[in-house]
């Protein structure tokens, strides 16, 4: 059997293209020595790599250990935790009940939204770009349904798009429980306005061509609102189609002038940042 292979400047082309498409990590190299059919390095920042993290048969453990990580830096007590079992039943339901069209949330982010309400806490949440309720779902999904760990006062979804929040609303409708998730169709900088603080908890995920310095905008209108000690979740934050535009606010909220400490999750090929204030 013969085989051809591109020539070697073919391929260096074509490595670039990878590097600058994201998918390898910049200092990644092609192997041409490998046998068989190993051919590049592959570093952690390796799209392909990432991809598979987020859909890993360790995902429990890799929360697990994110939940330590938090333990260890004194922002939840040592015994805070989630109910595997509650998470369990939470995914089935929202994977049976819930309609809507593909998001950037892969499974094991599914379960750190989770798991970081279910150790915080938090009284008043508030998502900004909550499109059809996935996201909300997932954060909120240790004080609504039928399992749920504890009651929170409220739940603010919040999205411009006002047909995708029709759909939320119907979604969360079949869920027990959700009496304290309000769903909003207007635009984030108009709906903040008339949210009241305290908010403990603010997920950023508010977002499109015609809205790219969102995250920062909406964080500094809402930060008078946000008490010493609440949570700010910022997705996308490690992709590379979002790094120019998270560049701004990535420097704003790893300032100690602004929160006391900025955590990347960098967990799966897209990243979020929790900040705390
Ligand atoms: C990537 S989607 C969010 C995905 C979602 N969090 C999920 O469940 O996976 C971004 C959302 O931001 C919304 N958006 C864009 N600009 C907005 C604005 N100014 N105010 C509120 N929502 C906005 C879009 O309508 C879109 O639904």
């Amino acid at each position: 059997m013969k085989v051809f292979h591109p020539p070697k400047d073919a391929i260096e082309a074509a490595v670039l293209k990878l590097k600058k498409d994201g998918v390898v990590h910049p200092n990644a190299s092609f192997n041409f020595e490998a046998k068989s059919d190993l051919r590049r390095e592959v570093t952690y920042r390796d799209y392909d790599l990432q991809i598979r993290l987020s859909n890993s048969p360790n995902e429990e453990s890799i929360i697990d250990t994110a939940r330590e990580m938090l333990v260890s830096l004194n922002l939840i007590s040592k015994d805070a935790n989630y109910s595997i079992k509650a998470f369990e039943s939470f995914r089935s339901e929202i994977k049976e009940k819930f309609t809507g069209s593909w998001t950037s949330i892969t499974p094991v982010m599914e379960r750190l939204l989770y798991m970081l309400t279910a150790v915080k806490k938090p009284m008043r949440m508030v998502e900004l770009g909550s499109f059809w309720g996935n996201t909300l779902a997932w954060f909120s999904g240790p004080c609504i349904g039928s399992h749920r760990e504890y009651t929170a006062d409220r739940i603010y979804g919040v999205d411009i798009d006002v047909k995708m929040t029709e759909l939320a609303k119907k979604n969360f409708a079949k869920l027990s429980n959700s009496e304290s998730v309000e769903l909003i169709g207007e635009d984030a900088a108009k709906a903040l306005s008339n949210i009241e603080g305290p908010i403990d908890f603010l997920y950023l995920e508010a977002k499109d061509d015609n809205c790219v310095n969102g995250y920062l905008q909406f964080l500094q209108q809402a930060f008078d609102k946000l008490p010493s000690g609440a949570w700010v979740i910022a997705h996308d934050s490690t992709h590379h189609d979002h790094k120019d535009e998270l560049k701004s606010y990535l420097e704003w909220v790893r300032n100690k002038n602004n929160f006391s400490e900025s955590i990347s999750f960098d967990i799966d090929q897209f990243g979020m940042e929790l900040s705390i204030k």
